[in-house]
Formats: structure tokens, sequence, C-alpha cells
């Protein structure tokens, strides 16, 4: 089914007509697409989940160019990024044109559907306005992440679970909490992975969040933990592009501290609480979803 997603996100960018556009969409790689999946386990049945697949990719997507642009970002899934290659403004709108076209066919769907993506993408769009925000100077304020985090990432992840229970007409509710929980823990693996794989495993720029200026959560925790002298040197490597010996310095005190390891569990635990919000649905494959999220290596 996931084949008919992509089949389907190519339709709707090729109703615009332009050739220039077709290949350009058609050289972005496709991701691990894990909101289709998510909406495919829900409501799968359904003869508008595919569609409804589609669309949230598709802005997914678009939010990934933009995002790219907003954090001069020259890689992702694995090439070079669209504002690498063609430029900002080329990035910027052709992220726009994935906005509105599906935005467009979001319409056609049941307007509680509608509702509950569009309302996800002006909150992602808020997160992405928070973090730039966060990123001016470090900061130590767990609220501030955590709340940055559920808009940029885990709504529109919730907004997919809780679209699909309404587009098949069950009671949306433990599917939102088990989707707002499951992109929480999405976006804390996120900033874990930024710091422990490298970039062509993650196919973008590695340990790039705190030279970036993002305080991650494991960059709060390592904090915290940190005595007086190696707050100051880690406060002194803030938005800083990191000579090797300083990456692996941040490497080694985010282990020796515990603050990877207290992230991963923080991670685990978000896991849990998606999991046991969805326990009696009795919708199959649920759990695996939030096990490889957790497990993924990118
Ligand atoms: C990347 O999302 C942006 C975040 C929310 C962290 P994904 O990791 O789902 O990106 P793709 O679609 O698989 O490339
Ligand atoms: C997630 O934030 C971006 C969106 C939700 C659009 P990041 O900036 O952390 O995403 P990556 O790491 O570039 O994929
Ligand atoms: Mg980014
Ligand atoms: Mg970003
Ligand atoms: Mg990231």
């Amino acid at each position: 089914m996931l084949e008919s997603v992509e089949k389907t996100m190519g339709e709707i960018v090729a109703s615009l007509g332009d050739a220039r556009v077709c290949a350009l969409y058609e050289s972005v790689p496709s991701g691990k697409r894990l909101r289709a999946k998510l909406i495919l386990r829900i409501a799968g049945a359904h003869p508008d989940a595919v569609k409804l697949a589609a669309i949230v990719e598709l802005i997914h997507a678009a939010s990934l160019l933009h995002d790219d642009v907003i954090d001069d970002a020259l890689t992702r899934r694995g090439v070079d990024s669209v504002n690498a290659c063609f430029g900002n403004k080329t990035a910027i709108m052709l992220g726009d044109i994935l906005y509105s076209k599906g935005f467009f066919e979001l319409c056609a769907l049941p307007s509680a559907v509608a509702q509950t993506i569009s309302n996800a993408v002006a909150l992602l769009s808020l997160g992405e306005l928070q973090d730039v925000e966060l990123s001016q100077a470090f900061h130590t304020d767990k609220t501030a992440y955590d709340q940055m985090i559920y808009n940029k990432t885990a709504s529109l992840i919730e907004a997919s679970a809780k679209a699909a229970a309404q587009l098949v007409g069950k009671p949306w509710e433990p599917f939102a909490t088990y989707g707002r929980n499951l992109g929480l823990a999405f976006q804390v693996v996120d900033d874990i992975l930024d710091i422990t794989q490298d970039s062509q495993t993650l196919g973008k720029p590695a340990l790039n969040d705190f030279a970036e200026g993002k305080t991650t959560l494991p960059y709060l925790y390592m904090y915290e933990a940190l005595n007086a002298q190696d707050k100051a040197v880690l406060l002194s490597l803030f938005g800083v592009v990191l000579s090797p010996d300083q990456a692996v310095w941040i490497q080694e005190k985010m282990r020796t501290t515990g603050a990877l390891a207290r992230a991963i569990d923080h991670a685990k635990s978000l896991g849990k609480e998606a999991l046991e919000a969805i326990a009696k649905t009795g919708v199959e494959g649920l759990d695996k979803v939030v096990i490889q999220m957790i497990e993924r290596e990118f």
C-alpha cells in the first residue's frame, strides 16, 4: 500500500501540469514514511486512507524543504538538499507547492479530518518559529523544549493518528494520545541520533544541533550533570563548528554524565505511554511502529 501512497503523491504533484516542478519533486528521495505507515495501520481499510497518507507525506516533505532553509542544512535523506542544489528560493517555492497541493486535496476529505491536519500544520510552523527563537542563546528551559517539540514534530504525528481514526469513525482520543507520545519520543530520538550517529547513517549532518544553537534534551540533561568548570566548556562550544577534539569531548561527556542514557529513558517512557493509550483499541501493528521508531538508527 505504501507504493500506492508514493504513486498518489506523484499524481497530486503532476496535476499542477509543470514538468520542471515534477522533475524537482522526483529528485527528492522518499523518507521513512512513518506518518503514512501510521495512517495505513489505523485506517488502511478505508478508500481514502491512501489519499490521506499521501497528503500528510506531501505536507511533511514541504515542512522539510522549509526546515532545511531555516536550518541552512545542505543534506537531506542522504543527498544534497534542494536548497543546497537549487537555492533557498526554489526550496521555499517547492515547499509552498507541496503544502498547497496537499491542502487542496485535503478539502475533499471530511471536514473533521481536514481540520485536524491543517491545525497541526499551523502548530508545526509555530514550533519551527519557537525552535529558531530558542536557538538564539543557550537555555535550560525544559518546558520550552517540550512545548517546541510538541509543536514542530509531535503535532503532525498526533494529527496523523487522530485523522486516520476520524476517517474510519473510531473514537479518536486514544489514537491522538498515542500519536502525541510517539511524536514526542520521535523528536527526542532525532535529537539523540544527532549525537550518536554519523552523517552518512543519518543522511543529514551529524552533531549539528548544538552548532546550530539547539539546546536539545541530551544537552539540557548534560548541562545539569556537569561541574562548574565543564559547564563553562560546554557553553564555550555553543553555536560553534566543532573541531574533532571538541566533538569527542561532547560525545564522551554525553555518556559519562549519563545524559544520553537519561534522554533514551525519557524516549522509552514516552513510547510506553503511547503503547498504553492504544492497548485496548485492538488495532494491530501500532506497537511495532513505536519499537522500530525507538530502535532506529536514522
Ligand atoms: C524529520 O522527520 C524531521 C523530524 C520531525 C525530526 P523524519 O525523520 O520522519 O523524516 P523522513 O521523512 O524519514 O526523511
Ligand atoms: C524537525 O526539526 C523539523 C520539522 C518538523 C519540519 P529538525 O530541524 O530537528 O529536523 P531535522 O533534524 O533537520 O530532520
Ligand atoms: Mg533541521
Ligand atoms: Mg529545524
Ligand atoms: Mg534534528
